[in-house]
């Protein structure tokens, strides 16, 4: 019997995921140092029974009848599954997997680093430094805003919310989150969205993009957030309205935020408003972005792959 044909979209990815793939499949890898764009994605799938995709790779309708009848599975190597298409899935029987927990904790380590280098100034103390900006120590030099003691509200309480909560309970802040099916625990307590909003010094999200969260904080939540209030943003771009997030740290109706993720993802022109913007920290979506995390995503979806090609149970498919 001839081996399943899978694709994976990517030329190289860390740990040992494909090589499992490969003892097994036939695998069919892009070679490019470029994202593939959607019509060469649709290209490489064509007669694949199984893909191994990242989360900003599109999966739609046009790229799942690309494949053809065979496809069976699509595993993504992302917790966040915003670019696909489930009803597409659903109607041709597709399993598409994702990869939740895996990421949680190196997520929520790069939540907490924003916190403290949005409220301590540290992208702007490092800057001054290298640029010789530090010529004598001032009592009132590089002042930010403690984090500690901070009250710490989280929007969405999912497995990275609960891994920052865990954090937080060390840096002696109090932890309230917004969830619609997450009562209160032991770590923190649950309250609506204006009342987080507006309590809240620290506000970090962790919601997936849906239909219902995209622009989720926006000009009217981000005024109700105290002036003296952090933005993190460590879930997806969209949720926030970037042109009100900018709007709000330059009228200095809110002190300032930290984004791993943006709208329109990569971006690299220097001259991004984004970038130039004192009072904002933002780094290039790398929340899961160690060896460990990054190896365990891949080799998730890969036994995604080998689970559901064996006629077993998908390990980790979307929820719903
Ligand atoms: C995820 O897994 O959703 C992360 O954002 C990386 O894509």
């Amino acid at each position: 019997m001839s081996r399943p044909r899978i694709f994976v979209s990517r030329p190289r990815l860390p740990g040992s995921g494909v090589e499992l793939l490969a003892s097994r499949c036939q695998v069919v890898q892009w070679g490019g140092d470029a994202v593939p764009r959607p019509e060469e994605l649709r290209r490489f799938v064509r007669g694949c029974d199984g893909a191994l995709l990242l989360g900003n790779d599109r999966v739609d309708a046009a790229l799942l009848d690309a494949a053809g009848d065979g496809l069976r599975v699509v595993a993504l190597a992302s917790a966040g599954f915003d670019a696909v298409d489930q009803d597409a899935a659903r109607t041709r029987s597709v399993v598409v997997t994702h990869t939740p927990g895996v990421l949680a904790e190196s997520t929520a380590d790069i939540a907490l680093s924003l916190m403290l280098m949005a409220r301590r100034r540290l992208g702007t103390a490092v800057d001054s430094l290298r640029g010789g900006g530090w010529r004598s120590f001032q009592m009132d030099g590089y002042l930010g805003l403690d984090v500690h003691g901070a009250t710490l509200g989280l929007v969405g309480y999912g497995q990275i919310a609960r891994a920052v909560a865990r954090r937080a309970a060390g840096f002696g802040m109090s932890v309230q989150h917004h969830a619609r099916t997450r009562p209160s625990d032991d770590h923190s307590r649950a309250v609506g969205l204006e009342e987080l909003l507006r309590t809240s010094d620290i506000v970090s999200l962790h919601v997936p993009l849906t239909p219902e969260t995209a622009g989720l904080i926006g000009a009217r939540e981000l005024a109700l957030m105290k002036r003296t209030a952090t933005l993190v943003n460590t879930a997806r771009g969209a949720v926030v309205d970037e042109p009100a997030l900018l709007t709000a740290l330059r009228t200095g109706a809110l002190h300032s935020a930290g984004l791993d993720v943006m709208n329109d993802e990569p971006r690299c022109d220097p001259a991004d408003p984004l970038f130039a913007e004192p009072n904002l920290v933002v780094l290039p979506h790398i929340g899961s972005a160690t060896e460990r995390t990054r190896a365990a995503m891949v080799e998730q979806a890969a036994r995604n792959v080998l689970a559901v090609l064996g006629g077993d149970a998908a390990l980790t498919p979307l929820p719903g």
